[in-house]
């Protein structure tokens, strides 16, 4: 089962790719961790996203697509995976269709961008393995702190008002593009990906509940 995760920054694909991670024993691409891993960890990939991520742009198509086609070629992806965050715009999403990448379903989560800038100041996250939580909507047991390891919890640096309108704007531009693109998708026969649109806006567990019943279907 291949699926991508499909909306706007701070629309929930972090959060319910764990959940479907969990129910189909597929791992979670979140092309978003792993540049912020490439940054913490100081590579050359890492130290040309820097700028471009907190100034809430894309970082380019190229490195984007290598970055996911060894992804992809790992062994815990034969099952297939949850595509977070990747494609971003046309030409990925291309180039996922040119490499012959089956899709099953795209998951569009649909949030209005006033919700998103109040949502995302409450975000944090564990570094290492990108587990979300929220202060108010998904708190962990202990303030501050992982859930699972006990490590701290961090805010992303670009979780800032400004940051988000940019990164709003990119997602406007560049990326919204792509509902239009697997709505056509969707109508193209028997190997099409299945398209469901959900409200973002209702509770984390409604939304699971949502999402998971129209992957069953
Ligand atoms: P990335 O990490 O993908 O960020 P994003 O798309 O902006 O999305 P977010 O991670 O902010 O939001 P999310 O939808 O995962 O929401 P979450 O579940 O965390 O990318 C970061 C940057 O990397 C990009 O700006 C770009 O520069 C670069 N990049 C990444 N991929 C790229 C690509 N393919 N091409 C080019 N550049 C790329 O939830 C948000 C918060 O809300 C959490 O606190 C959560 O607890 C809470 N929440 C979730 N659901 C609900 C709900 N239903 N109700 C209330 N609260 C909720
Ligand atoms: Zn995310």
């Amino acid at each position: 089962m291949r699926i991508i995760l499909l909306g706007p920054p701070g629309a929930g694909k972090g959060t319910q790719a764990q959940f479907i991670s969990q129910e189909y024993d597929i791992p979670q691409i979140s092309t978003g961790d792993m540049l912020r891993a490439a940054i913490k960890e100081g590579t050359e990939l890492g130290m040309q996203a820097q700028g471009i991520m907190n100034a809430g742009g894309l970082v380019s198509d190229d490195l984007i697509i290598n970055l996911v086609k060894e992804r992809i070629a790992k062994p815990d992806c034969v099952n297939g995976c949850i595509f977070d965050g990747f494609p971003r715009t046309i030409p990925q999403a291309q180039a996922l269709a040119d490499a012959d990448v089956t899709i099953n379903h795209v998951v569009e989560i649909s949030v209005p961008d006033d919700e998103i800038v109040k949502r995302l100041s409450g975000r944090r996250q564990h570094a290492g393995s990108g587990r979300v939580y929220h202060i108010d909507h998904n708190p962990p047991k202990v303030e501050g702190i992982d859930d699972v390891t006990g490590e701290a919890l961090i805010q992303r640096e670009d979780d800032q008002e400004a940051t988000i309108r940019e990164r709003l704007a990119t997602y406007h531009q560049q990326t919204e593009a792509l509902v239009g693109f697997y709505q056509d998708k969707a109508t193209e026969g028997e190997n099409a990906p299945a398209y469901n649109k959900f409200d973002g806006t209702q509770g984390i567990d409604d939304v699971k509940q949502q999402v998971l019943t129209a992957l069953k279907g």
